[in-house]
């Protein structure tokens, strides 16, 4: 049975003191929220802090990613960090089209789609986000917009589509307390699942994560959803217990 997977998306947080402190709680945690079951945790970190987060999860069950990674393979693209780079580091998971990137940074459907390229053809998973914002959803919007953000990147990986996670995060729900409830992530979710079954006989495999303002509250809910197949955690994923919270409703 495929493992939901719990992902925590530190954001621009952390210094090496609270790394380590969030680390280690986490990982004395790990056994006790699992509770003989199974599921699959990872921090994706700032990419500063990869070195010293693989050290802190060595050992553990706790995975390593990062929250991007350039389109390009390698040269004079100053500040950015290539997939080799992350493998250096052992990094199993990167998180590609974050809504903070698609909107601060500017990125596209298409660069996003080739990042998703270039962490997989390094052997690492992408973590591809999808949603739409409040204006978006008030319109109408929110499959065609969800659909035209997974379509970029089905049609540069082709086959390959399979091996990615795709994170369902709905812009209005990121930070702001506000969460789709399950039945709206879930409709949501069974559009992408559609869309993945069109493009691969393997859809079934793909793990569909929700993110915006899950929570230890929360997270038994929608993870009970049928094509909710874990999450992508910003905020609660900075304290150990409510991650672990999260966690012990993710496994199974
Ligand atoms: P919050 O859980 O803080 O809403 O963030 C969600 C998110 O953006 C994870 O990538």
């Amino acid at each position: 049975m495929k493992q939901k997977l719990v992902a925590g998306n530190w954001k621009m947080n952390g210094s090496l003191a609270a790394n380590e402190a969030l680390v280690q709680g986490i990982a004395q945690g790990l056994n006790a929220a699992l509770a003989g079951q199974q599921a699959q945790v990872a921090v994706c970190v700032p990419a500063a802090y990869l070195s010293q987060v693989q050290q802190l999860t060595q050992g553990s069950a706790i995975e390593l990613g990062a929250q991007d990674l350039s389109s390009y393979e390698q040269g004079a693209y100053t500040g950015e960090i290539s997939a080799a780079m992350l493998q250096d580091f052992a990094v199993r998971f990167a998180i590609v089209g974050h809504s903070e990137r698609r909107q601060y940074h500017a990125e596209s459907d298409e660069l996003v789609a080739v990042k998703a390229q270039r962490a997989l053809s390094a052997g690492i998973t992408p973590i591809v986000c999808v949603g739409e914002t409040l204006a978006e959803r008030e319109a109408g919007q929110t499959e065609a917009v969800v659909k035209r953000q997974l379509a970029a990147v089905i049609h540069t990986n082709g086959h390959c589509i399979s091996e990615i996670v795709v994170a369902y995060e709905p812009v209005w729900a990121i930070g702001t307390g506000l969460t789709a409830t399950p039945e709206q992530a879930q409709a949501v979710h069974a559009v992408l699942r559609a869309q993945l079954q069109a493009a691969t006989s393997h859809a079934d495999r793909v793990q569909i994560l929700y993110g915006g303002s899950m929570n230890a509250a929360n997270a038994a809910q929608l993870l009970s959803q049928p094509d909710i197949d874990g999450g992508l955690i910003g905020g609660a994923a900075l304290k150990p217990a409510d991650f672990l919270t999260i966690i012990a409703a993710a496994a199974r």
